[in-house]
């Protein structure tokens, strides 16, 4: 830790509320004066604790085993025999991933799919926690299942993902929502077989929390969405701590995999004919840090290009770790795809400080300047967050500005939501709503704006589009992804879903572009 990071640890330090009630006393406590004994026996179930940004500065680097042996115990290998079960996933990419394995884990134990919460026999809630609206939309599902449980006492519900980690959901659905079986958070995922079979022979709510992050077990099974693009880890957590953001307490530190395992996955999806891989990771160019040996996300994917497979994606990006190297391996194509998706944040340098995102606006833009150097053709998309407390009407506009300079595709864009336990909601949201919404408006008419310029280069072009299945609109319609992931649908035979085709662009929409099958495809066809 430099000089200026140690500053910045110990002003957050001085002012944390976690600070004053971070043990398992204080929560037991807490709820004695619920007055409820039968809380007080289910909590000492969990070794929950709330997000502490002192404590979670200090985890060490290496103190994270990586196991191959998992097994499921023989006597839960035939338990969901005849019996099915529903996973419903919020959130990002990395929770989507998550689900694949826990129905990795389920259909192991004889468990089926289905997608009618009437016939399932276990249904889990996957959450997020990002921003409040996330987790609203979590507690009104909470509320929907509640007749089916009545209705069947047989069945299982469980919460799990990054709202788990949290204290105040966990106490949320132990005071409000008792009908809940199980609650386990992202650390130990794994550990799904054992709870399930807790919450099936038990009368009590099972919860089990893990606030420190878990070793990286490796060999969990998966049932993967499809069979033509794949998610595959490459690392896990986040250390960057940005002052609004609850990932670093719910997903804990960043523990980078194996490059041998991550490039045995993808030769491996490769292998069983999938086209394209993301690599994901809440801050991929950390990937490596912590290894114990010198190798970076510029490594991995200089070697990961060698690897037989059309397409290789990755996100998310943090502009501080964007390394030469990496710039200079991703300029040498191939199957690296030269979309970036690099969340901003902010266009203004002093916002950016108190995010404690840790780069100005003018090196963001001397790092697009090097990327657009390097690969010259290159798609930028973003994330950015507006109405951060006391964020000036100025600041704004130079978001604005730096949406217009930099040429974004497309971002997805936030207001600005408190989380409970990060520095930032100690702050006073003192942006009025109305001021936030207006500007999320002007932003995002800026960047439909800009989508739809990009779009409009298309017309014309003839572009490789990785087919993936129907349109959702229309079943006669073929829909999939260029390169730079722009959409686009076009007739054509159905035969064509999982390959790579040629499609000349005759319409160009803001978010999609219209075609038909390049002359010499269909020809060849
Ligand atoms: N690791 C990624 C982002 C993960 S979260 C990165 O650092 O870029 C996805 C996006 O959610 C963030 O980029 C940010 O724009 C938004 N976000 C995170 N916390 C938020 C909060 N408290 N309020 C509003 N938006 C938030
Ligand atoms: Fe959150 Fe991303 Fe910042 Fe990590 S880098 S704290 S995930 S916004
Ligand atoms: Fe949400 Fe957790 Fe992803 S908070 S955005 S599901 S890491």
């Amino acid at each position: 830790m430099n000089e200026q990071q140690r500053k910045e640890a110990s002003q957050i330090k001085q002012s944390n509320p976690s600070d004053v009630k971070n043990d398992s006393e204080s929560n037991l406590e807490r709820l004695k004066q619920m007055g409820s004994d039968e809380l007080i026996g289910k909590y000492f179930q969990t070794t929950y604790e709330p997000p502490n940004l002192k404590k979670a500065k200090k985890r060490l680097k290496k103190d994270v085993d990586i196991h191959y042996d998992f097994s499921i115990s023989e006597e839960m290998q035939t338990i969901g025999e005849g019996k099915k079960f529903l996973i419903r996933t919020y959130g990002c990419q990395m929770n989507e991933h998550d689900t694949e394995v826990m129905a990795g884990l389920l259909t192991d134990m004889g468990y089926q799919t289905t997608d009618d919460v009437n016939q399932a026999d276990v249904i889990l809630l996957n959450t997020c926690a990002i921003r409040e609206n996330a987790e609203n939309k979590v507690f009104g599902e909470i509320g929907h299942l509640k007749p089916l449980k009545l209705e069947n006492p047989d069945l299982i519900i469980g919460v799990c993902g990054c709202m788990s980690q949290e204290e105040a959901v966990v106490n949320r659905i132990l005071k409000k929502h008792p009908f809940i079986d199980m609650i386990f958070g992202t650390h130990n995922i794994h550990r799904l077989p054992s709870l399930l079979k807790e919450a099936m022979f038990s009368k009590e709510m099972v919860v089990e929390v893990w606030s420190k992050e878990g070793d990286i077990i490796e060999n969990l099974p998966k049932v993967r969405k499809g069979r033509i693009k794949g998610w595959v880890n490459i690392m896990y957590g986040c250390d960057k701590f940005c002052t609004y953001c609850i990932v670093p307490y719910t997903r804990g530190k960043e523990r980078s995999r194996l490059p041998e395992d991550v490039i045995q996955e993808v030769r491996h999806l490769a292998a069983q004919g999938y086209q394209e891989v993301t690599l994901l990771g809440q801050n991929v160019n950390a990937y490596g840090k912590d290894l114990e040996f010198e190798y970076g996300l510029g490594d991995l994917m200089d070697e990961l290009r060698k690897i037989d497979i059309p397409r290789i994606r990755f996100t998310t990006s943090h502009p501080r770790d964007f390394d030469d190297r990496l710039i200079e391996v991703l300029a040498k194509g191939g199957n690296l795809l030269d979309h970036i998706h690099l969340p901003v944040q902010s266009g203004s340098s002093d916002i950016l400080r108190v995010m404690a995102r840790r780069y100005t606006r003018e090196s963001y833009l001397e790092l697009v300047r090097k990327i657009r150097e390097a690969m010259p053709n290159a798609t930028l998309t973003t994330d950015i967050i507006v109405g951060f407390p006391n964020e000036t009407d100025e600041q704004f506009e130079e978001t604005m500005s730096l949406v217009r300079e930099v040429g974004f595709e497309s971002a997805y864009t936030f207001i600005y939501s408190p989380r409970e336990g990060t520095p930032a909601a100690r702050w006073e949201d003192n942006i009025p709503m109305e001021v936030k919404k207006e500007r999320l408006q002007r932003l995002n008419a800026l960047v439909n704006e800009q989508a739809k310029q990009a779009m409009q280069q298309y017309e014309g072009e003839i572009v490789k589009v990785l087919v993936e299945g129907e349109s959702k609109k229309d079943p006669d319609v073929l829909s999939g992804y260029t390169e730079r992931n722009k959409l686009v649908n076009f007739r054509a035979s159905k035969s064509l879903i999982g390959k790579l085709v040629d499609v000349k662009i005759t319409k160009a929409k803001t978010w999609s572009l219209d075609g038909e099958l390049a002359k010499e495809t269909a020809e060849v066809l």
